[in-house]
């Protein structure tokens, strides 16, 4: 009997390993079923002696429950086929033809923007963000120019009103005019060492002309740690004149005047021919700007700077008209 057990063992093993997967649901009747001949042993395990029907009886269960699992993987086997077979079925082809004609590539904005983003990191610097709809705490009061202060007038805000009757400016709500509210929030957000530069885009209730555009772009720096002083600005600001515009090139700073800095200067740049550009903004970090950010200023100090990027790129490539990079004419854009 033993031996039977075996032999039909093997047999339905061998149909199970061999079945068309399309029919693996009617392999459990066929093989382990009323009518299958394993069950038709056991049905004769009555007629065997006590001893021998133990023996057989468990022989005859491994068996079972063997092709069973055997079923069971096969079973597996076929989904997985049939998964497999709709994949490939669905699979749709997006390679991208090649492009005919004209290719697109970033605007020179994008470029000079991401230029920088690359020099700074390489300075060791990381990239930080902030949003363009700032509240009058982050954009004026928390960079040391309360209500009244005479810098306010020097940014031709756009308000952002809650309501259709409320006067410009009484939400608090605006368009932010600098990328200077990222010093805040990246002090508010982590602890000293800070090494961040926030570029973004800034707003101004200004008319288009040659060198202005009421949307525009600038990149802010911070650096805030123990120690730090204007001898780290100065280096910092020449490193980056050399890494950005090259090796022939240098820096100088001016004194000058922000209120969110104290001492304040003006960076320029000298070009290979000896003349000088006049690039942006800089300074130690004020103490009332230190203590907006939640910061000791006994215990830390900084120094900050911004610059336009749209100045950058124009003076890059030689541009007269501020305004040609944003009529986006396609003779204009496909120079650069
Ligand atoms: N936020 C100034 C502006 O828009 C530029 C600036 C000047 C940024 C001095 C600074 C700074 O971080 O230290 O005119």
């Amino acid at each position: 009997m033993i031996d039977d057990i075996r032999s039909a063992c093997d047999e339905a093993l061998a149909a199970v390993a061999s079945a068309h997967l399309d029919v693996v649901d009617q392999l459990h009747a066929e093989l382990l079923g009323k009518r299958s001949h394993l069950s038709g042993m056991k049905a004769k395990l009555g007629s065997l002696d006590a001893e021998e029907r133990r023996v057989a009886g468990s022989a005859l269960n491994q068996a079972m429950a063997s092709v069973s699992a055997a079923i069971d993987e096969r079973r597996a086997q076929a989904q997985r086929a049939a998964l497999e077979a709709r994949i490939d079925a669905e699979r749709l082809d997006l390679t991208e033809a090649p492009p005919v004609g004209r290719r697109g590539h970033l605007h020179l904005v994008t470029q000079a923007w991401e230029q920088l983003e690359d020099v700074f990191v390489g300075l060791g610097f990381t990239v930080a963000e902030g949003p363009e709809v700032e509240t009058d705490w982050y954009n004026f009061e928390a960079l040391n120019m309360g209500e009244g202060h005479p810098a306010r007038g020097e940014f031709d805000t756009l308000f952002v009103g809650r309501s259709d009757n409320e006067l410009p400016g009484e939400s608090g709500i605006l368009l932010r005019t600098h990328t200077s509210p990222v010093q805040i929030r990246a002090m508010l957000a982590q602890e000293p060492p800070i090494h961040i530069v926030a570029p973004g885009r800034v707003f101004r209730r200004d008319t288009p002309d040659a060198t202005h555009m009421p949307v525009f772009h600038q990149i802010e720096g911070l650096v805030v740690d123990r120690d730090i002083t204007m001898a780290d600005l100065a280096g910092t600001i020449e490193a980056f004149t050399r890494a950005f515009f090259g090796e022939e090139f240098t820096s100088r700073l001016r004194p000058s005047y922000f209120p969110f800095t104290e001492p304040s200067a003006e960076f320029d740049v000298r070009r290979p021919d000896g003349s000088w550009l006049e690039l942006g903004g800089c300074g130690m970090v004020h103490p009332e700007v230190l203590r907006a950010g939640g910061l000791d200023p006994e215990q830390w100090s900084g120094f900050a700077f911004g610059f336009g990027i749209d100045r950058m790129a124009v003076m890059r490539h030689g541009v007269s008209d501020i305004r040609d990079m944003y009529v986006n004419d396609i003779r204009f854009i496909e120079q650069f």
